[in-house]
């Protein structure tokens, strides 16, 4: 079922992602990140409970997809990919997606949540150290361009070897 939220002057609403959002949700895709997944990479994870779509002034304005795989006896949960539309950025609406996935993840018992972050993505690094996620390691040129990747984990692990 879909929550409702005020963000602002929208009335937001967040639900689970449907084959009909896909092409909406490609559309933010390519404009939000220089390298996008391709549209399959979407589809594949159509059905999960943690494929969330925001909707503002009945459009999709963001996306979050994350997932739980099972890790020695407890699930660890991974988020995969967050955007919001650039003209639907810094109205709250990726923290209130993340949140979101956040919870989905611990109610579908995830012990942990992972995530990779370009290294200079302030704005989102930001987000998800305001959300509990401590950095855990740094992956030298895990980007096509070269870029590196933190690895940010929220949960009850210890955190060690950044940098290294
Ligand atoms: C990162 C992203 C999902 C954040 O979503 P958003 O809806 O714009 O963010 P919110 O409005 O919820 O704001 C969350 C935080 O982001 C930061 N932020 C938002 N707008 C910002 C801006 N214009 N400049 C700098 N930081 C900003 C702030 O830290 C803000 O926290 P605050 O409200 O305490 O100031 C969005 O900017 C985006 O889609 N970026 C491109 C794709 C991307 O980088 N995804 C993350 C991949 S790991």
């Amino acid at each position: 079922m879909a929550t409702r939220s005020k963000q602002g002057p929208d009335s937001v609403s967040i639900r689970q992602a449907t084959r009909a959002d896909l092409l909406s949700i490609y559309r933010i895709e390519k404009q939000a990140f220089d390298q996008p997944w391709p549209y399959p990479a979407f589809e594949k994870f159509l059905g999960e409970p943690n494929f969330l779509v925001a909707i503002a002034d009945d459009h999709i304005a963001g996306y979050v997809v994350a997932d739980t795989t099972p890790n020695a006896g407890r699930d660890i949960g991974h988020i995969k990919n967050l955007a919001v539309h650039p003209a639907k950025q810094g109205e709250g609406l990726g923290r209130s997606l993340l949140q979101r996935a956040i919870l989905g993840l611990t109610v579908a018992d995830a012990a942990r949540i992972k995530l990779e972050v370009r290294e200079g993505n302030v704005r989102a690094r930001k987000l998800y150290r305001d959300a509990g996620f401590e950095p855990t390691k740094r992956l030298p040129r895990y980007y096509d361009d070269g870029e590196a990747a933190l690895v940010l984990v929220k949960g009850p692990e210890p955190t060690a070897d950044l940098g290294r």
